[in-house]
């Protein structure tokens, strides 16, 4: 790195702390007093107050979409505000605001555990997926080994890799329900071959929220020399994660579902000894946020996200898991006393995440289902595709709480039994 980006750093560093205190002291449009913006972190995760759903509505669906919270809107808020009172000037001029989003980047690293090098601003975890199929140098015949449980923003790219770049997929099955992670771990070391070149799986499934074995295939993964990729969705912001302990060598999430940051963000970790193996052209120049070959982005957005994992990281990614996983099994521990549903998560314990699906017998549609208890209710669930099964998934949040889960039990037992 040159001696003169430390500089540029440091400077932008000073520079942007007394920009953002004097931004502070100043209202936003539609955002509240400073004396909100006080509340300490920790316990703003946990209020209702701080975020800004519909009255009345009750939201378990954060495994789709999660809500920023109050603080991050105005974070948000203020950086566009100040972006377009001199939007070329404020985005290159002095380049402040660009060093805010070089510090999203340091926090993401933080809460991966790995280095800001490492660490790239991305649209999407499908963006991510995308950028590290495109960074691969394949070969026709080179084989690629994933699941047929990822959803479609893990899947595609190896889809495109298989109709243009002639590379075959071996797509091993995970009957949704059979929550088995040896049989899963046998079936991988059987699709190897010596053309394999990529082992590709979601971190949680996406479909059921089974908890995947990622520390055992990444090392089989390293044994053959074969890469080891990573679709982390619905794990970061969710459960605890590091990239380094699991040694995989890229791992893909969104900074719009559990991190709970801007809409249209995501985060990408490209292990530095990957560096000559993977390289996606969007990165070529460099990994900062802004660089000659990605061109300007989303950078309210960043900002956002940033302010995002702050607040994670100072609540603790420990203690959301663990509230997390409260609701979760409290959520299981009612579902398995309704007649009419079929589990298809796995029961407490190391296979299970706060994700929580279960089936509907087959004369209730699960999109049908959905709607009715949106309408009815203003409970908001997913319906799984159908493709996995007719079912609904259920994702508990930091926000969420046991009074919810008993309203959510008690609606479906009105609506099952
Ligand atoms: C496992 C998994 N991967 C990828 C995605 C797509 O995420 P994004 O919209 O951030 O690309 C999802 C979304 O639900 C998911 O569950």
């Amino acid at each position: 790195m040159p001696s003169s980006w430390n500089n540029r750093r440091t400077f932008l560093g000073a520079m942007s702390t007394t920009f953002l205190g004097t931004l502070l002291q100043q209202t936003w449009p539609g955002t509240s007093s400073k004396s909100e913006l006080d509340t300490p972190l920790p316990g703003e995760m946990q209020k209702g107050k701080d975020y800004l759903f519909e009255p009345g509505l009750t939201y378990f669906l954060t495994a789709a979409l999660g809500p920023c919270s109050r603080t991050v809107v105005e974070e948000i808020s203020k950086a566009m505000y100040t972006m377009e009172s001199n939007p070329s000037a404020k985005l290159y001029g002095t380049g402040e605001f660009a060093s805010l989003a070089e510090k999203t980047r340091e926090s993401a690293a933080t809460l991966l555990g790995c280095k800001k090098d490492e660490m790239v601003i991305t649209r999407s975890t499908t963006d991510g997926m995308n950028a590290l199929t495109q960074g691969i140098r394949f070969q026709p015949g080179d084989r690629v080994i994933t699941t047929d449980q990822e959803h479609g923003g893990g899947l595609l790219c190896w889809k495109y890799a298989e109709r243009y770049l002639g590379v075959k997929l071996d797509i091993i099955e995970i009957p949704p329900g059979e929550n088995d992670s040896t049989a899963i771990i046998g079936r991988i070391e059987s699709a190897l071959t010596n053309q394999t070149r990529v082992i590709s799986v979601s971190h949680i499934l996406s479909s059921t929220g089974l908890r995947m074995p990622v520390e055992i295939i990444a090392e089989i993964a390293r044994s053959y020399d074969i890469l080891c990729i990573v679709d982390g969705a619905q794990a970061v912001g969710n459960i605890e994660v590091n990239v380094k302990a699991m040694a995989c060598h890229a791992y893909a999430t969104s900074g719009h579902k559990w991190l709970m940051g801007s809409k249209g963000t995501g985060l990408l970790y490209i292990s530095d000894e990957v560096n000559d193996i993977i390289r996606p052209m969007q990165y070529e120049d460099n990994r900062n946020f802004y660089n000659e070959s990605i061109g300007v982005g989303n950078l309210p957005g960043a900002i956002g996200l940033g302010k995002a994992i702050e607040i994670a990281l100072s609540t603790g990614i420990a203690n959301i898991e663990k509230h997390n996983m409260e609701l979760r099994n409290r959520i299981y521990n009612g579902l398995l006393k309704i007649d009419k549903i079929k589990m298809m998560s796995a029961a407490p314990g190391k296979l299970a995440s706060p994700l929580i699906t279960f089936q509907l017998p087959d004369e209730i549609d699960s999109q049908e289902f959905r709607m009715k208890l949106a309408e009815k209710y203003k409970m908001m669930v997913k319906s799984v595709p159908q493709r996995w099964m007719n079912g609904i998934r259920l994702s508990p949040h930091i926000f969420n709480t046991e009074k919810e889960v008993d309203k959510l039990l008690e609606v479906l037992r009105t609506e099952l039994n």
